[in-house]
């Protein structure tokens, strides 16, 4: 039996490249992990790779001797595909644990089965932190984004190591457990569904510079090299401006310009979408991306599309690049107003009490999405979202009273150029009918009544009423 000093704080399974990175990011932060993977292979890698950390890596071949690695309450990160593997397992664990122990599902899960695997184990005592890490490989090295969801008393337990390890904005940790079971995946998800809208805007600007005004990829990154200085400051623009500067080693090409534009998905955007249509949510940048996505795996048909429909250019005003800064400014705290609104319908439809200050402050640095309008939007959560729109919020409201007639000039160029932009044009058809204090839905109260006999309410208060119809 080993001796207390030798066992490990924590366990981890999967050591893919996510995973070895965050046992390694672990270990650095001082901690005892036993590590072990399905196939050997990559425990033996991590082990080399690992240089002067491998004395605070346990490797352990089998379950069996990883459990009894650990100290008790045993803690033990899963970072395996999302899915029956995390099924399987949990169900290969059980055997091992006893009632206090901890499993900590840090994929991508979809908050559901999230929901039933905390149902299933708090029966058998174990506690499951669903645990949303984002940050890609490099975060989950360095300091990636936690948002957890779980009971306190298993969020105490390992608190300290999942703060060391988490990235920092202003020495806060970027970690927090958001709210009981599920909410720490539900928030990841809407967190990737924000991931995909800004994706998607960035690369309809792209699109707008490379189609409508012909400019080469490396002129277009230096662009987003400079809009990275101001308030579009932000991760992905970062790495964009990287990307668009970047050469094809085989044919000296700009690589963008050498890559496939089918894009592919694994889940946590449609999963936003789905869960926002159930909450009665409007997502419509968001869905927008997802479309996008969709559309660009229709590659045989978008060239059909593009033999039977041959261009019919209208005239379209040269647009300015600082309406394009603008405008993508917008559309992001659109997007983002559309995932926090979301958040707080998710909230709301579990009790969970969701912190949307502490979220916009965790989603600051290590995460994919993290940005510099994240500390404005943290400040208006904490002034409170008048209508739980953070549109509505003072400071973000300045910014789009700024740049709503940037995002109008651009959508309504780009579509006389003939350039699809469906995510600010989903963006900002939401911005107007939010906007709208005497909208349209009075025919289809009208329509619905003459059909089918709805009933509609008057404008003087008076409820369930029908009209004369003929
Ligand atoms: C993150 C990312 C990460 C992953 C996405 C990609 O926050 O670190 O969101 O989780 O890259 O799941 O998703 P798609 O494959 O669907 O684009």
């Amino acid at each position: 039996m080993a001796g207390k000093e030798r066992l490990a704080r924590i366990g981890l399974i999967g050591l893919g490249v996510m995973g070895a990175n965050l046992a390694l990011n672990i270990a650095e932060k001082g901690f005892r992990v036993a590590v072990n993977n399905r196939s050997p292979g990559r425990i033996h890698a991590l082990m080399e790779q690992a240089g002067d950390l491998a004395a605070n890596l346990v490797p352990c071949e089998d379950i069996g001797s990883l459990v009894s690695a650990l100290e008790k309450p045993r803690a033990i990160i899963l970072m395996i595909k999302a899915g029956k593997a995390v099924d399987q397992q949990i169900e290969a664990l059980l055997p091992y644990l006893e009632k206090g122990d901890i499993i900590i599902d840090a994929g991508n899960a979809d908050y559901h089965d999230t929901r039933r695997r905390a149902r299933a184990l708090a029966e058998r005592g174990i506690d499951l932190i669903g645990m949303g890490v984002s940050g890609g490989a490099e975060g989950a090295r360095h300091g990636p984004s936690i948002m957890a969801g779980g009971p306190k008393r298993a969020w105490d337990a390992v608190r300290d190591v999942i703060e060391a390890i988490a990235a920092r904005f202003n020495g806060e940790p970027c970690a927090a457990l958001v709210g009981p079971d599920g909410a720490g995946h539900f928030v990841k998800t809407v967190h990737n569904g924000i991931e995909y809208a800004d994706m998607q805007m960035i690369a309809e600007i792209y699109g707008i510079l490379r189609d409508g005004e012909k400019r080469p990829a490396n002129a277009i990154g230096r662009l987003f090299e400079a809009w990275n200085e101001g308030p579009l400051q932000s991760y992905l623009i970062e790495i964009t401006a990287k990307i668009l500067q970047t050469r094809d080693p085989e044919t000296g090409e700009w690589i963008v310009d050498v890559i496939d534009d089918s894009a592919g998905q694994k889940g946590t955007g449609r999963w936003t979408v789905i869960e926002a249509l159930n909450l009665g949510e409007a997502p419509s940048a968001i869905e927008a991306a997802v479309d996008a996505r969709v559309w660009s795996a229709m590659k045989a048909a978008r060239k059909t599309g593009e033999e039977i429909y041959s261009p019919q250019k209208d005239f379209a005003p040269a647009l300015l690049e600082a309406d394009m800064e603008k405008a993508l400014l917008a559309g992001r705290i659109i997007a983002h107003g559309q995932g926090f609104s979301l958040m707080r319908a998710g909230s709301e439809a579990h009790d969970w009490d969701l912190d949307l200050e502490v979220i916009a402050k965790i989603w600051r640095a290590g995460c994919i999405i993290r940005s510099g309008l994240l500390d404005e939007i943290a400040a208006a959560a904490h002034e409170g979202l008048p209508h739980g729109q953070l549109i509505f919020a003072p400071a973000l409201a300045a910014r789009l009273a700024d740049g709503r007639g940037a995002l109008r000039r651009v959508v309504s160029s780009a579509m006389l150029q003939e350039l699809p932009v469906p995510a600010l044009g989903a963006a900002l058809a939401a911005f107007e009918s939010l906007r709208q204090g005497r909208g349209t839905a009075n025919l289809i109260q009208a329509q619905r009544d003459f059909f089918g006999q709805h009933g509609f309410a008057r404008i003087d208060g008076a409820q369930d009423q029908h009209g004369p119809w003929a």
